[in-house]
This record gives C-alpha cells, structure tokens and sequence, in this order.
C-alpha cells in the first residue's frame, strides 16, 4: 500500500488521488478517496497526509486534479491555495510547482504525467538515500557493526510513499541485520513518533523503543545512542535545516553527547532561494493540540499554548545531509563533545 497515490480513471469515474489517514493510526489502517482539491487540502491541515515528500507528492496530484476537474480559471485559484496549506515543508510548493509548469505547457495529460514523476522520483530518492545512508554510517562509525539509531517524528514510509528517508535508513539497516535498536521519541503534541513512526518499526519486526521527547538528552548523554538520525522539511542554502519541533534540542543534545547527527532528505528539500534558517516560516498549529490530549483539557480553562510544529537546527549542529544524489558534509563532528553525564 502507498501512503498517497493516484487512482486512474475507470468508465465514468474520473482519476481520483487515494490517501492512506495517518489520523487513525495505529489503531486503524484505512484510506480516504479524495475527489476535490478542497478536501485533499484539508487532508493536508488535519495531517491525514503529512511528512515532506509525502506533501510533495500530493501538492503534484493536487495540480493533476484540479486540472482534470476544473476549468483552468478556477483550477489555478484552488492550486494557490493548495500551494500555501502548509507553510514549512517547501516540497508541498515544489510538487505543485513541478505539476503547474507542465499544465501549463501542455494541459491537464501533461499535468497528471508530470505528477506521477514526482511520485516515481519519490519512492527512487528514498531507495538512493537509504543506500547512501547506511554506506555513510560504515565510514563514519565503522567499529560498530549493529548500531543503535535515535529519531523523531515519524520519517518513514508514511512521510513518503513507499520508503522513508531517514526512517528508511533505519529500515535498511534493519534489514541488513545492522540495527540494534530504534530510539523513537514520542514528538509531541501530535505523536507522530508514537503513533506512526512505532506502527513502522513494529511492522518492520525491527527492535525499538518508544521515550518521551524530554528523555532524548539525558539517553545520548547515557550512551543510548550512537548516531541521531532525522528527517527535514526545508533545508536552507547555508544548511539551517527545518524539521520537526524537537530536532534542534535533539542535535544539542547529540552534539554535547559526541554523537554524530545526520539529516536525510531528497534534494527537493532544498531551498536554494532561502538564505538561511531565520528566512524560513513556522508553521504554529494553534493553542488546542498542546492544552488537551485525545480530547481531554490538560490545562485551566483559557490557557493558551505556543504550538510551533517546527524548528531550525543551525547548520554547525549537523554533521551530514544525506540527499538521494550526494552526502553534503557539514563537519559538526568538529562541535567539541563534552564531557558525558555521570552514569
Ligand atoms: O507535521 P508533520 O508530521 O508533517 O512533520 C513531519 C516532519 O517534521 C518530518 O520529519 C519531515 O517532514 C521529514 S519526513 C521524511
């Protein structure tokens, strides 16, 4: 099953985008068939689809449906809406962007072929990362054959479509038997570790363990793991890299434990035309998903949270960014390590 996909055109029914709702995992596995940009549009915001390739891929259907249903007028409004659902991920513009360009060449046939591209070139950059990946993690730590691997939020194929990016470095290495463990911080408020990125390791039979995101420091600092391994949802020209709130105190931390941090990541991750970290917008999903949990208010009445979905890890923090055509090497192996908490 593919996390996002497109159903071709049978008889009467037209082509139709099909989503697997990461909302109900990991109690239920079950896809929504998405007919109109304004639902797959609030797919996005509701994080029934989510992870950056996996936005990118559905920004590109996106522009395919709206092609196939709508007049171009009308198509082109809802594809600008459709661009901007999610402000951080800068695949979601990229992959409307890749599907624009060609509607506007050659219509909605050259819009839907230009799309299914994008989702081909997916599921090849995720195969080609998690060779570089493991390749990387033999030359970086190479006295040790089964490594224990730390990450958050939930990278895998779920973010993808068929293959992880830093998850499917994990997953490679699980099935080259070379995985020890799989640290999976729970990545509050929406658990997308918890939820998502243990329903994968479960299913891959792989050895993990779920901690709570403010256990991450105090388990590097403990030896518990010998490299942190992330995904990005924008990386900018000088390498500040965006991904999940979390990820910077995570790359903190392993720089204090002495442990490599690495970024996985296709190249249309990369924004060229974004300078540096400070450039790149946060989304902030609201009071709502940090003042209550499955429903149930945790806080007084009235209080107000501060929800960034994202932060940006400094460059100098990263050791290397993997992309499915090169390793960019950042040297943050250089970032002194201190001295490791007392066991
Ligand atoms: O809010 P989400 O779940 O879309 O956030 C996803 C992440 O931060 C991922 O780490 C990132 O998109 C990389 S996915 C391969």
């Amino acid at each position: 099953m593919r996390t996002i996909d497109w159903v071709p055109a049978e008889g009467q029914s037209p082509g139709h985008i099909r989503l697997v709702d990461q909302k109900l995992l990991p109690g239920t596995l079950s896809e929504v068939d998405v007919h109109s940009v304004e639902q797959l549009i609030d797919a996005i915001q509701d994080l029934s689809v989510r992870g950056a390739p996996a936005l990118g891929v559905a920004g590109a259907l996106g522009v395919a449906l709206a092609a196939q249903n709508l007049s171009a007028d009308s198509a082109r409004e809802v594809i600008a809406k459709l661009r901007a659902a999610r402000p951080t991920a800068v695949n979601l513009a990229w992959g409307v962007d890749a599907a624009l360009a060609a509607f506007d060449e050659g219509g909605p046939e050259a819009a839907l072929v230009a799309a299914l591209k994008v989702r081909d070139d997916d599921i090849a950059a995720c195969e080609a990362m998690a060779e570089r990946g493991t390749e990387l993690l033999s030359r970086l730590l190479p006295d040790r054959p089964r490594l224990n691997v730390m990450t958050i939020c939930n990278t895998g194929a779920l973010a993808a479509i068929e293959h992880g990016t830093a998850l499917g470095v994990v997953e490679k290495l699980h099935h080259d038997g070379r995985l020890a463990l799989a640290v999976a911080c729970e990545t509050r408020p929406l658990l997308q570790g918890a939820r998502l990125t243990a329903w994968e390791l479960k299913r891959m039979g792989a050895d993990y363990r779920v901690i709570v995101d403010s256990a991450a420091a105090s388990v590097l600092a403990r030896g518990g793991a010998d490299v942190v391994m992330v995904g990005a949802d924008r990386i900018a020209a000088n390498g500040d890299t965006a991904n999940k709130i979390g990820t910077f105190a995570l790359a903190l931390a392993a720089a204090h434990a002495g442990v490599p941090f690495l970024v996985v990541a296709p190249e249309s991750t990369i924004d060229p035309d974004t300078a540096d970290g400070g450039a790149i917008e946060i989304e902030d999903r609201g009071s709502e998903e940090v003042c209550s949990f499955a429903g149930v208010r945790t806080t007084p009445e009235g209080t107000a949270a501060l929800n960034p979905a994202f932060d940006v890890t400094p460059a100098g923090l990263i050791t290397a960014i993997v992309t499915d055509t090169r390793v960019i090497d950042l040297g943050a192996s250089q970032v002194p390590a201190h001295p490791t908490e007392a066991a």
